[in-house]
């Protein structure tokens, strides 16, 4: 019992890592039809606002808390705060990562199809349709749902320095530079002007819909990993003489710079092909296969490039969540980190198989939304959100300001004033009323 905790070889592993995790299909996949279903500019305004003035003090208490208690999302809270409420918080986050993971799982199958797509000849005829009928079919999507959730099992059975520093290391510059490569060649295809008005160009009417923070705010929690303990988790493998604010703000940089290209890769392109952008889930993989059939002679190569790519980021982000069940299950349980893994990654398949149904093949809905989208909407833009602001709370009121600075390194910084007005109030209050009124909406 009295094993020393792992802890990370370097503090670069630690932040790579946390990249990795931050990172993944939210930024291409979610992002993308996220935005396209908020209106656009609307959206990232408040997206951006969100991820600054929210995500931020947010991310910076979760490493704190995470780092100070040394051990897992439950079991800190309870370490930190004997018998208190604030457990309800680890808890809700594990329940989040369960639910999460279930359906990132498809999509990370869809990922790997396309690349077995590009392998043997590429996405043949019209990409809807190839999209359409591939979800739409019963059993070959689960099946590339399995393969998915087996790798990220795979990978978290070896361990958290082996499984999880390596993969990030390398995956990340590629992937940065063959999003930039595509950006540039999508900005050529002719829809370059609608496309950075409708990214851009703020249209005010639409700042009065609750719904669009209520996505917005959800997607910037969902992108960052936060509201639900992976960032406390991993921030208990640091050594407590560690430092965290510029860990913070390069993975917030870093997460924020991919979405903001990925939407230059996709829109552009959307709007030069005439798509829709409200279609939803499905946005990227209709969008990009376009993209890639227009580029002669390449088209194949810079299309498994792309989709092996995504797929890495995806099981960085996938190997994250499943580390936060099984941290919680491996020491509250007293299981082998092998059981716990193969267990839970089996559990979280079979639960993620409804959603995977729930694009055409079976009709399951949930408040009109197919199963996929509801449990999508459900974890992010409700449990993350409260989460975080279960975190905040915690962080800002039973901490005492002296104490949120020193915990969070930011004592006799000179913009600690400004962070402890927004950790104490802006963010707390504003995800509240998003909330509220993003759930009257919904
Ligand atoms: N941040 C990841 C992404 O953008 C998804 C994720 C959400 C991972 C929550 C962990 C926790 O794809
Ligand atoms: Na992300």
């Amino acid at each position: 019992m009295n094993k020393e905790r792992e802890h990370w070889g370097s503090r670069w592993g630690f932040i790579l890592a946390a990249m990795g995790s931050a990172v993944g299909l939210g930024n291409i996949w979610r992002f993308s039809y996220a935005m396209g279903e908020g209106g656009g500019s609307t959206f990232l305004i408040i997206y951006l606002l969100s991820v600054i003035l929210i995500g931020f003090p947010v991310m910076m208490i979760e490493f704190a808390i995470g780092r100070r208690a040394q051990t897992d999302a439950i079991d800190a809270f309870k370490k930190l705060a004997p018998k208190s409420f604030w457990v309800i918080a680890g808890g809700m986050g594990v329940l989040a990562a369960f639910i999460i993971l279930s359906f990132y799982g498809v999509i990370g199958g869809w990922s790997l199809k396309y690349i077995f797509s590009y392998l043997t000849g590429g996405v043949s005829g019209n990409t809807e349709t190839y999209f359409t009928e591939f979800v739409g079919s019963t059993f070959e999507p689960i099946g590339w749902q399995f393969l998915f959730m087996g790798i990220t099992v795979a990978i978290v059975m070896l361990g958290v320095q082996k499984g999880i520093e390596t993969s990030s290391k390398w995956m990340m510059p590629i992937l940065s530079i063959l999003l930039i490569v595509l950006a540039g060649y999508s900005l050529t295809l002719g829809g370059a002007g609608e496309a950075l008005t409708f990214m851009f160009h703020p249209d005010w009417s639409a700042f009065t819909d609750p719904s669009v923070y209520f996505a917005a705010v959800g997607q910037a929690f969902f992108t960052l990993s936060l509201g639900m303990g992976i960032m406390l988790t991993y921030g208990s493998y640091l050594s407590p003489n560690e430092k965290l604010t510029s860990s913070a703000a390069y993975i917030i940089i870093l997460d924020t710079l991919f979405a903001i290209i990925a939407g230059l890769v996709v829109f552009p392109a959307l709007f030069a092909f005439d798509l829709d952008p409200t279609q939803g889930a499905g946005l990227v993989f209709i969008v990009l296969p376009t993209i890639f059939e227009g580029i002669s002679g390449i088209g194949l190569v810079v299309g498994v490039a792309f989709f092996i790519l995504l797929a890495l980021a995806a099981l960085s982000s996938g190997i994250s969540l499943l580390e936060v069940v099984v941290a919680y299950l491996i020491r509250r349980l007293g299981v082998s980190r092998k059981l716990a893994t193969l267990g839970i990654g089996f559990i979280i398949f079979l639960v993620g198989v409804p959603s995977s149904l729930s694009q055409g093949a079976v009709s399951i809905e949930v408040f009109g939304d197919p199963f996929l989208d509801f449990m999508d909407k459900f974890s992010g833009s409700l449990l993350l959100p409260l989460g975080g602001l279960i975190v905040a709370i915690y962080g800002t009121w039973s901490w005492k300001s002296d104490e949120l600075l020193e915990h969070t390194d930011l004592k006799g910084v000179a913009w600690a004033p400004a962070f402890l007005f927004f950790a104490k109030f802006v963010a707390p209050i504003a995800i509240l009323i998003i909330l509220v009124f993003g759930m009257l909406s919904w």
